[in-house]
């Protein structure tokens, strides 16, 4: 089969969710460049178009069909643009059977099991004109050697396993990504060694309860003994990973944070709701007090270490005094941040059964209260870190002046400073001068 074409042809990605999507999408760029195809922001210009959609809560949804039907008319100017949709929402075939009778416009369906499947689908749909649907119901083994072109070359997100097995009672991604699988830790150390090889420095592992890798494996390796694996590649400076569930956050985890020096003394530990009852219908299987008890672990063993969460609000039957609980726990911790979200009701999981739905009224009212004690304990923590020196990953030039670079801590802190361009992908000393509720300001002090 040969795609190519002497034409010079353009694609564009649109990306809705989570890192896995966007990492899926930076693998949709390696095939499509593999295609030939050339990258455009422009979707005007472009050949084709690709939408990565997210199903996690109503308003990703709805955002995509908003832009879909802004589509109809450029498809209309240009006949031959071939529009596909990828992702979580192509998983669930209510909504396929939506998107064919309300945007029959569209030429590719596919799904998150089998990007891989791309240049045959572009090519049946060139041949036949017709629209293309092809979706897996389930993951089954992982493929390998998937071409991605990643977005930075000093940071680069590596996929250490695929699906979840945890079916939190609100929750689609187990619906829409299938069952846990690992990769092999021949083939993640294999990845990593050759992005060190191109000068990548930073590495998120990536996965949706990376806490549970490996017991797909026969040799049964843990996450813990894969960081320690990983912690010895050279070049690579940096180690972070997400998400880990609070359920299977192991002691053996802990210490190997605390022990590989290139782990970042940051977690991102989504604890959802502090009340038990609350943890109990959501299926987390573990309680608050269980909650807390890590935490003090975690800051007993890595003292400097940012903790970061995710935190539901609304979620069915949650009472006055549950939500009470989610805003003691924020308080006990001291969360660097956090993603909230109010409750959003998914077709097909557990809680969108749930009778005591609570009123919308309410779950604002909630929301506003936990942003309101959220953020006056960033900015405290963020206050902390004024005079100290903090080891920075330059990342970009900021966007509204040339002159400044912006780059993360080890913390995962986004921090303004002054500095020439050709900095970026280096790791620079910077004193903090300013702390502001998310961000800092600082100036870069020589290296030692
Ligand atoms: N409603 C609101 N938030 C949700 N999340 C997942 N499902 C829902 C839902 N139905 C949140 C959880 C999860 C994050 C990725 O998205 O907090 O950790
Ligand atoms: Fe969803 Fe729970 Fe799995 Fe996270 S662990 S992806 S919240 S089901």
């Amino acid at each position: 089969m040969d795609n190519r074409s002497d034409k010079n042809l353009k694609y564009t990605i649109i990306t809705w969710g989570c890192q896995m999507n966007e990492h899926d999408s930076e693998k949709i760029s390696g095939i499509l460049e593999s295609l030939n195809y050339t990258p455009t922001s422009n979707r005007e210009d472009a050949d084709l178009i690709i939408f990565n959609t997210c199903l996690v809560r109503e308003n990703a949804e709805l955002k995509v069909y908003g832009n879909l039907g802004e589509l109809k008319a450029l498809k209309r100017k240009n006949p031959e643009l071939i529009i596909g949709i990828c992702g979580c929402m192509m998983q669930k075939k209510e909504i396929r059977d939506l998107v064919k009778q309300k945007y029959g416009f569209i030429d590719l369906m596919f799904g998150t099991h089998n990007l891989h499947k791309l240049p045959e689908l572009i090519a049946n749909n060139k041949q036949s004109s017709r629209m293309i649907i092809d979706v897996w119901e389930e993951g089954g083994e992982i493929i390998e050697g998937v071409p991605a072109k990643r977005k930075f070359g000093y940071k680069a997100f590596v996929n250490i396993m695929h699906g979840c097995n945890n079916f939190c009672t609100y929750c689609i991604v187990p619906y829409t990504r299938g069952r846990e699988r690992s990769r092999t830790p021949e083939d993640i150390i294999k990845e990593i060694e050759e992005l060190a090889q191109e000068e990548c420095k930073e590495i998120t592992l990536l996965g949706q309860n990376v806490n549970s890798y490996g017991k797909t494996l026969e040799d049964k390796t843990t996450f813990a003994d894969l960081l320690r694996m990983i912690n010895k590649i050279e070049g690579i400076e940096r180690i972070r990973f997400m998400t880990s569930h609070p359920k299977d956050l192991s002691d053996e985890l802990i210490y190997a944070m605390r022990d590989c020096s290139k782990v970042c003394e940051h977690l991102h530990l989504p604890f959802q709701a502090g009340s038990n009852n609350v943890l109990k219908v959501m299926n987390r299987k573990y309680t608050k007090e269980k909650y807390l008890e890590l935490v003090s672990k975690l800051k007993n063993e890595i003292p400097n270490i940012s903790l970061t969460t995710d935190i539901i609000v609304g979620f069915p039957g949650e009472s006055e005094e549950d939500f009470e609980e989610t805003l003691d726990v924020v308080k006990k911790v001291g969360f660097d941040s956090a993603f909230t979200f109010l409750y959003s009701v998914r077709e097909g999981t557990p809680a969108a059964k749930m009778e005591d739905q609570v009123p919308d009224d309410v779950k604002h009212r909630r929301f506003k209260t936990l942003l309101d004690t959220l953020h006056p304990i960033s900015h405290e923590n963020n206050i902390k870190l004024q005079d100290t020196i903090q080891e920075i990953l330059v990342e970009e030039v900021s966007k509204n002046n040339e002159d400044m670079l912006s780059g993360r801590t080890r913390t995962n802190k986004l921090v303004h400073f002054k500095g020439e361009k050709d900095m970026i992908g280096k790791l620079v000393n910077v004193k903090i001068d300013v702390a502001k509720t998310w961000t800092l300001e600082g100036h870069i002090i020589e290296n030692d």
